[in-house]
């Protein structure tokens, strides 16, 4: 049934309506748009079957109607429908809701819809309606009944309509959200409709100034517009909308400094979210007063100063995300141990310094946490095995000391699935041999490398925190599919031979074991990465042959194995012979027709031997403790550091 959230007075109409019995069955003047509207169709998703002309209309699947014998309702969301919407609809003037949400509807969305004098709930999102909204009409003047106007989703790739709103003085609900839709945020938007509560347009291509008539919205709740092209500061007028609950507008062109005095002035506020601007100066201490703050997202902006100590008194704190910003100072000065609820806190690429504060190791329901890239120093305290829920740790790239404390900090903390540390303990000796015992038992079991089941051993709740976890210069990828099944141990100055218990990640994408001190032969096993795209092995000691079984990678696109001591001809039939030279550059006893060395006949492939002696388990030894935290995806972050050397 087609029914509004948002408004509990039409709830109750609608509540009402669906009581009312019909007692008439329904007119033929009822019965013929509906008819024409069947007609419109291409694929009727099998309606036609219960829409016959002989029997009753108000009986057919998706209609109610009132105790009139007139349609109220149209309710076919999800029907697998194709064709076009008629105009002829408008001609039901009973009509209330129509949902045809999540169908195949092409076209337009006919204006006569939009404007019906009886229409209040119009919901037609996740269709494909192309052609251009409508306009304003210059035959409509009077105030139209709709409320709540659902379009969003990858249709409309028109100008936003700007006058149409001024006639929408009912309306309640706009969600515009994921289309195309250019031209400006209307300014008209809560002179027209004094009523909104809630305004989606992110996902969208709008540009411009956000209006200052925001202020004028005093009943609007939640507001998102992220993900445009919005520039300009927050106009002071939008802190006059103090039902404000959920300001969003991440991901735009927006500047300015966060005002102390009017920020205060949104006592409603639970969801802050102006990521990925181009925000400056500081977090005024204020903050502290919006006591109903669940989330602040400020990441990604040129803000700078200390972390507000007063975010302490902000106690229903779920989510504080301020990477990637000038944040400086002793973060110890903010007392983290009042914020209960905190799940995620994200700091990364900041110059914060000092000793982390102990104080967050009480924040029980922690579950991500990420430092990266700033100063921070001292030892990884013992107490971060209270944080029982702790799926992903980052403290990669500051100024850590003691692993082997680390070490022992952290195999308390059993839920982690994804851990960085690398970047830190900078020149400190490898940990004691039974810190490594602890973790040999556990030798090679990453799960979500072995399975195809991506994010299945994720706490689903990281899946909500949308946390972006890989930066690179054009690149951010959330966790969940997007994640790159890479492993990465490139430049840690391991030594020993790769361990063959490599060929059991199978889902593999990526594999860098470049710049250590590996040697000994390149296992057979890693032709057992059917998956694997790029192989990067170079800038080792590695002898013997080529595996010709590597030949077999279909989807190998980047291949380096350049500067080992490998040897004799290079496979030539399948994948590998389609490298260039440098892929195996500075192996001088390497040969094949890509190279200057051609083979003759007598290198035959040799036979590698690996010596049980020269065996170390260091090597595995590292993976093992990846896998230990259950490490299901490493990055190009991950460098389980250069202390091994
Ligand atoms: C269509 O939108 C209305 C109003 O927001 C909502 O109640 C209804 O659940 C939506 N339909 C679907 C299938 O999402
Ligand atoms: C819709 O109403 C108009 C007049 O208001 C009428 O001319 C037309 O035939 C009607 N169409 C259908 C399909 O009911
Ligand atoms: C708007 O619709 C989209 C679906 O396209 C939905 O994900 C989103 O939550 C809706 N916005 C609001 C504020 O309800
Ligand atoms: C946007 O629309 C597309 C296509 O309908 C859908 O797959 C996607 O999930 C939507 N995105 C959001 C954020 O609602
Ligand atoms: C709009 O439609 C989407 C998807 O059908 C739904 O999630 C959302 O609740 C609807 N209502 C509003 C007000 O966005
Ligand atoms: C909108 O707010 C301004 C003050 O910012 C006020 O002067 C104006 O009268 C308001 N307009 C309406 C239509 O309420
Ligand atoms: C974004 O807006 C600016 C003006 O504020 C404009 O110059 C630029 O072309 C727009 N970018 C896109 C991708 O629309
Ligand atoms: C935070 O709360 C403390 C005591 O509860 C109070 O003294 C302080 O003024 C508050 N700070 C802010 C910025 O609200
Ligand atoms: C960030 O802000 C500082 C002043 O706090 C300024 O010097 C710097 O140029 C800004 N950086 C960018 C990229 O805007
Ligand atoms: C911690 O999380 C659990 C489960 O999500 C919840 O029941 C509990 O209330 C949370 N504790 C606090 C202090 O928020
Ligand atoms: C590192 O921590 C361990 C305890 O885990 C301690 O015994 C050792 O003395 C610490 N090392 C240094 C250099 O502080
Ligand atoms: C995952 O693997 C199973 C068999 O191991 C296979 O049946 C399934 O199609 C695979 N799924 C994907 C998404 O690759």
């Amino acid at each position: 049934m087609c029914s509004i959230t948002v408004p509990p007075v039409v709830l109750q109409l609608l509540l009402l309506l669906s009581l009312a019995s019909p007692a008439t069955s329904c007119t033929e003047e009822e019965k013929r748009p509906l008819l024409q509207f069947l007609a419109g169709l291409s694929r009727d998703g099998g309606l036609a079957v219960s829409w016959r002309d002989d029997t009753d209309c108000c009986e057919w699947e998706g209609i109610t109607c009132n105790g009139d014998g007139a349609v109220t309702e149209l309710s076919l969301a999800s029907k697998g429908l194709e064709g076009h919407i008629t105009p002829f609809l408008a001609n039901l003037t009973s009509l209330l809701c129509v949902d045809l949400s999540h169908n195949s509807f092409s076209g337009g969305l006919p204006p006569e819809l939009m404007f019906s004098t009886s229409i209040i709930v119009l919901n037609v999102s996740f269709n494909q309606l192309y052609e251009a909204l409508h306009e304003l009409q210059p035959s409509v003047t009077t105030s139209r009944p709709l409320q709540v106007l659902n379009i969003s989703s990858k249709q409309f790739s028109s100008e936003f309509p700007s006058a149409t709103w001024k006639v929408m003085k009912n309306l309640i609900a706009l969600n515009a959200s994921n289309n195309s839709f250019t031209g400006h945020v209307p300014s008209s938007i809560c002179l027209g409709s004094p009523s909104l509560s809630l305004l989606d347009l992110c996902y969208n291509k709008l540009s411009g100034d956000i209006p200052t008539t925001f202020g004028n919205c005093s009943k609007l709740k939640v507001l998102k517009a992220g993900h445009n092209n919005l520039s300009g500061i927050l106009p002071v007028e939008i802190f006059r909308a103090t039902s404000l609950e959920y300001l969003s507008f991440p991901n735009n062109g927006l500047q300015g400094e966060l005002d102390g005095a009017h920020i205060v002035k949104l006592s409603n506020l639970a969801t802050l979210d102006l990521g990925g601007n181009h925000f400056t100066g500081n977090i005024p201490q204020s903050i502290g007063q919006l006591k109903r703050l669940r989330e602040l997202h400020l990441g990604c902006n040129n803000i700078s100063g200390e972390v507000p100590s007063a975010l302490s008194n902000c106690t229903h704190l779920i989510s504080i995300v301020l990477n990637l910003n000038n944040f400086s100072g002793d973060l110890s000065k903010v007392n983290f141990s009042t914020l209960n609820s905190l799940k995620s806190l994200d700091l990364m690429g900041n110059t914060l310094s000092g000793i982390f504060p102990e104080s967050i190791y009480t924040c029980s329901n922690l579950t991500a946490l990420r430092l990266s890239t700033n100063h921070f120093h001292g030892e990884i305290s013992s107490r971060i095995g209270n944080l029982k829920h702790l799926s992903f740790l980052s403290l990669a790239d500051n100024s850590f000391t003691n692993i082997t404390q680390a070490f022992h900090a952290l195999k308390r903390c059993r839920n982690i699935s994804a851990l960085l540390i690398g970047g830190n303990f900078m020149n400190e000796a490898m940990p004691q041999d039974e810190t490594i015992d602890s973790f040999q038992n556990l030798q090679m079991q990453m799960p979500m490398l072995k399975s195809n089941k991506t994010g299945i051993y994720l706490d689903p709740i990281l899946l909500d925190l949308d946390l972006p976890i890989y930066q690179a210069p054009s690149l951010q990828y959330r966790i969940g599919s997007a994640w790159p099944k890479g492993l990465n141990l490139g430049q840690n100055k391991f030594t020993g031979v790769i361990p063959s218990e490599i060929g059991q990640l199978k889902e593999l994408l990526y594999l860098n074991l470049s710049f250590n001190n590996l040697y000994g032969g390149i296992p057979q096993s890693i032709c057992n990465l059917m998956n694997l795209q790029g192989l990067d092995l170079s800038n080792n000691h590695l002898t013997g042959a080529i595996p010709a079984a590597l030949e077999n990678l279909n989807f190998l696109s980047q291949f380096n194995v350049s500067n080992n001591d490998l040897e004799g001809p290079i496979p030539t039939s399948g994948q590998l012979s389609t490298f260039q030279n440098s892929s195996f550059d500075g192996n001088p006893k390497l040969c094949g027709p890509m190279l200057m060395h051609h083979c003759g006949s007598v290198e035959a492939a040799p036979v590698s031997i690996i010596s049980a002696k020269q065996c170390s388990n260091e090597v595995i030894f590292a993976i093992s403790f990846g896998v230990f935290f259950g490490v299901g995806v490493l990055y190009d972050q991950l460098v389980l550091s250069r202390y091994f050397g």
